[in-house]
């Protein structure tokens, strides 16, 4: 199923979401890289990973701007021995919750360099190389709340719909290269991201309530969405966006 792919870089591979996707490739026998600023959760997901078997490095590092990002890519393909697969845009900045009146330049711009400038040059730096190889496959995770108005969540929805058009964009750039570039886009997750900000689990349950699923998802169910577009599996989706939110959107 996942003959033709070792390698993957996971942007925030070290906790929710990320985590759970790290080690469900490493299951598969892919090569996961994991890439976040903590260096105790870093080193503690890749010895998880590495305790039944499977094969993980941490790149300690702050993705903020174009520099830290194709650094990243650099770092990446050392340890891949010189190619990455699959790439993973997961991490990401919950700005606060506030008013767009209430946001500040350096909020806006400190979101937009996390959630878009990265992912951004780090397909700069590795979809070419991936499209010279013929394959290679690029997973972006968006979120559901690009879908409608939810106030207090301008800056991070706006973010996270940029991330939605790149997907088609690097679609249609990569795709006839052989290179497949989808998004994921979760419902309300509980996640040690979302439960370190106050008052997000119960806004977590509230949004939650909302779907028909009725409850929140866990980070392995979202995991399960990001394997399934990032190995062959999925080999005739391109450019697709994959709601994974409890059929919020759907309502
Ligand atoms: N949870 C939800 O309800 C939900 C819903 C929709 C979409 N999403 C999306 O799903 C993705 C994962 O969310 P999550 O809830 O799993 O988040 P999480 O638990 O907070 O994990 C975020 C990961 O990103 C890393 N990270 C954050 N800022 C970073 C930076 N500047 N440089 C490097 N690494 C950084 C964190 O590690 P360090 O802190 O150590 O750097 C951590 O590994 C995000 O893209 C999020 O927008 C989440």
């Amino acid at each position: 199923m996942v003959a033709n792919y070792t390698t993957a870089v996971i942007t925030g591979g070290t906790s929710g979401i990320g985590r759970a996707t790290a080690k469900k490739l490493a299951n598969l026998g892919i090569h996961v890289i994991v890439a976040a600023r903590s260096i105790e959760r870093g080193e503690e997901t890749v010895a998880e990973i590495r305790s039944v078997g499977g094969r993980a490095d941490f790149v300690s590092t702050n993705l903020h701007d174009e520099m830290s990002a194709r650094l990243l890519a650099k770092t990446a393909l050392e340890l891949g021995e010189g190619h990455v697969d699959i790439l993973i845009n997961n991490a990401a900045t919950f700005p606060p919750f506030g008013m767009t009146h209430d946001i500040t330049e350096s909020t806006f711009e400190g979101t937009f360099g996390v959630n878009v400038k990265v992912p951004y040059f780090l397909v700069a730096e590795l979809a070419p190389l991936m499209a010279k190889r013929g394959s290679g496959t690029i997973i972006n995770i968006t979120t559901m709340v690009t879908e409608y108005g939810q106030p207090g969540l301008s800056l991070y929805s706006a973010s996270k719909a940029a991330i939605k058009m790149l997907t088609k964009c690097w679609a249609a750039e990569y795709g006839p290269s052989g290179v497949r570039v989808n998004a994921v886009s979760p419902g309300p997750t509980l996640t040690e991201g979302v439960l370190s900000i106050s008052g997000g689990d119960s806004f977590t349950n509230q949004m939650a309530s909302q779907a028909p699923a009725g409850r929140p998802a866990t980070p392995d169910e979202i995991a399960e969405a990001i394997v399934f577009l990032a190995t062959d599996v999925s080999s005739y989706i391109n450019g697709a966006i994959l709601p994974v939110d409890g059929g919020r959107t759907a309502v």
